[in-house]
């Protein structure tokens, strides 16, 4: 019999319970806070933790209406915790551990960026392959050497903002809506990705690591420069997201190279953007890589990839603990 799983999903500023019957989903519900942060520009931790406690609950009832179960068939509960804002990761992981301790069933711990990097395998029934995983969202840009399940090193990260960081940021100086990466795709559109020069930071540095705060400050010195227009507009998006992308794909594939990989991995919100898409798959090309990506329902925050991790870890018998605290600076390695 295949394990019923339920997850929940409360790191930053997505309300979400997944059920998994094995790996089909019965049930994947998010509560998107994206209106309520939208005003500040960014998530405020106080109105996270709000949202996050008025909707778990909600969407607890409809997944578990939705999946045709009841919360007494559940194998075992699951939860993120870490990394994330303290104040939201202890809503999602109160309550997994409550449903645990009531209905006498596992409690499962997942860490958020595992979660991210082991979605490109969600779909099939494929075991997870040795691969070199780009994790790039809102807080987090990393190259991780993935050998096995929980067998992972960390071969670099972002220095400073993280790519979606750059692109939330770059969007909110150019007047457009949070959260930026979709606003400045869809404006980038038909932009010419030439036309103005913006830098690659570290893109030949020698190691796996990345920088994205010289390329904002640098739209920002531009941007009072400008005539501001549609035309201009779409081609400074066009020209910003190639060249947050031209060091994505290049420091990705020579990290793979280094490492001996065969096999490259795209995970994240950031992973949504077309054109990361297409540029890496005619990197991995031709360098002879394979390449996947999550699907696109998976790549932005949800507990489909939370329940999925669970999954994988109790496949091997492991559990948490019911004493295991949130950890909002949890290390994926
Ligand atoms: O994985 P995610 O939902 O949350 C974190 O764990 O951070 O990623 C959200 C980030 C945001 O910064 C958002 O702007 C970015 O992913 N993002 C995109 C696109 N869709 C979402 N960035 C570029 N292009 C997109 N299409
Ligand atoms: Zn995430």
């Amino acid at each position: 019999m295949k394990p019923l799983l339920l997850a929940i999903e409360t790191s930053c500023d997505e309300t979400a319970v997944a059920i998994l019957c094995g790996r089909q989903v019965l049930a994947s519900e998010i509560a998107s806070q994206i209106a309520a942060h939208q005003p500040y520009g960014g998530v405020v931790p106080e109105v996270a933790s709000r949202h996050h406690l008025q909707h778990a609950p909600k969407l607890l009832e409809h997944a578990v209406a939705e999946a045709g179960v009841s919360l007494g068939e559940v194998d075992a509960f699951a939860a993120t915790s870490g990394p994330g804002l303290a104040s939201s990761l202890i809503i999602g992981t109160s309550l997994a551990k409550g449903l645990a301790l009531g209905f006498g069933k596992p409690y499962l711990a997942v860490n958020h960026l595992e979660g991210h990097l082991l979605s490109p395998f969600f779909e099939g029934d494929d075991e997870i392959e040795p691969n070199v995983a780009l994790i790039v969202s809102g807080g987090h840009t990393l190259l991780v050497e993935v050998n096995d399940l929980a067998d992972y090193q960390i071969l670099g990260h972002t220095v400073d903002d993280a790519a979606g960081e750059a692109f939330d940021k770059v969007a909110k100086m150019l007047g457009l809506a949070y959260p930026g990466g979709p606003e400045i795709e869809r404006v980038a559109q038909g932009g010419d990705p030439t036309r103005f020069d913006l830098p690659r930071s570290m893109l030949n540095s020698g190691d796996a690591n990345f920088s994205f705060s010289g390329l904002k400050t640098a739209v920002r010195y531009l941007l009072p420069k400008l005539a501001r227009s549609s035309e201009v507009d779409r081609d400074l998006c066009a020209s910003f997201q190639r060249a947050v992308i031209d060091v994505l794909v290049g420091k990705t594939i020579a990290a793979a190279q280094t490492a001996g990989a065969n096999l490259v991995t795209v995970s994240g919100g950031v992973s949504c953007n077309r054109e990361l898409c297409e540029q890496m798959s005619l990197g991995c090309k031709r360098a002879g890589l394979g390449l996947r990506f999550a699907v696109p329902r998976l790549c932005t925050d949800n507990a489909v990839m939370i329940a999925f991790a669970a999954l994988l870890h109790l496949e091997r018998g492991e559990t948490t603990p019911l004493t295991k605290e949130i950890d909002p600076n949890l290390a994926l390695a």
